[in-house]
């Protein structure tokens, strides 16, 4: 475990010398974050000290630009995510139904993650399917027209498959 996470790291330090040469590290930065958290679901605290290191950035300004864009995970996720449109065109058909009987089935709420760690539940605003309203995402796949009850059958379907 320990060996991967150290891979992780080279290949990370490889990603950072490479996108280096040019001389404003900052404009980089994102593309290294979102490095971090291809390789590690999220952003550990301890991968950003890396980070900081590699680019001569503060870490306090790393967290700073982290915490701004909602996309990047602080804290580890599980291994689908479901995302919940909230946005008009959903809400006004019945996301909120959708979503309180995703927090019922995955048994959190918006942030957190599944006990045995297969989901991670957020909202999202717009998810650009309006007319498929409402619309949830799981990873990179869109759900919509969706019910509390279609959409739990979509969990109990994820649920199922990691069952194998
Ligand atoms: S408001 Fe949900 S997809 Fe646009």
């Amino acid at each position: 475990m320990i060996e991967m996470k150290d891979q992780k790291i080279d290949e990370l330090k490889e990603y950072i010398a490479a996108t280096q040469s040019n001389d404003n590290p900052e404009s980089y930065l994102i593309a290294v974050l979102h490095k971090v958290q291809g390789l590690f679901g999220y952003l550990p605290r301890e991968v950003m000290d890396v980070v900081a290191k590699a680019m001569n950035i503060p870490t306090a300004h790393i967290w700073g630009v982290a915490t701004f864009y909602h996309y990047f995970n602080l804290k580890p996720v599980g291994k689908h995510i479901v995302s919940v449109c909230m946005g008009t065109a959903c809400y006004v058909r019945g996301a909120g139904k959708v979503l309180e009987a995703l927090k019922k089935n995955i048994g959190v709420e918006i942030g957190e993650t599944s006990e045995d760690k297969l989901f991670t539940l957020q909202e999202a605003r717009c998810l650009g399917a309006c007319g498929i309203a409402p619309v949830i995402m799981i990873d990179d796949k869109i759900y919509g027209e969706l019910t509390g009850k279609t959409a739990t059958e979509l969990i109990k379907k994820y649920r199922k498959a990691a069952k194998g």
